[in-house]
């Protein structure tokens, strides 16, 4: 299983990754982008459908603020 969450301190609310990925991502009042899966804590396997959309949104955020990794985030957005 693929696991998902947002650095919610680099995102700039670009706004990209909603765009791409809209049933894993949305924003808080501020833009800022969580995941939708398990309110961004990363611990929600991403369902196998959605796969492609996440990578999609991982590319084109800017900031590199969408983490993707292969064992639960558990609310801490680095990469293990
Ligand atoms: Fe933020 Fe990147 Fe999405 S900057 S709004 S996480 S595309």
């Amino acid at each position: 299983a693929k696991y998902t969450i947002v650095d919610k301190e680099t995102c700039i609310a670009c706004g990209a990754c909603g765009a791409s990925a809209p049933d894993v991502y949305d924003y808080d009042d501020e833009g800022i982008s969580f995941v939708i899966l398990d309110n961004n804590q990363g611990i929600e396997p991403i369902p196998e459908d959605l796969l492609f959309d996440v990578e999609d949104a991982i590319d084109g955020c800017p900031t590199d603020s969408i983490k993707l990794g292969d064992t639960p985030f558990k609310g801490v957005p680095v990469e293990s």
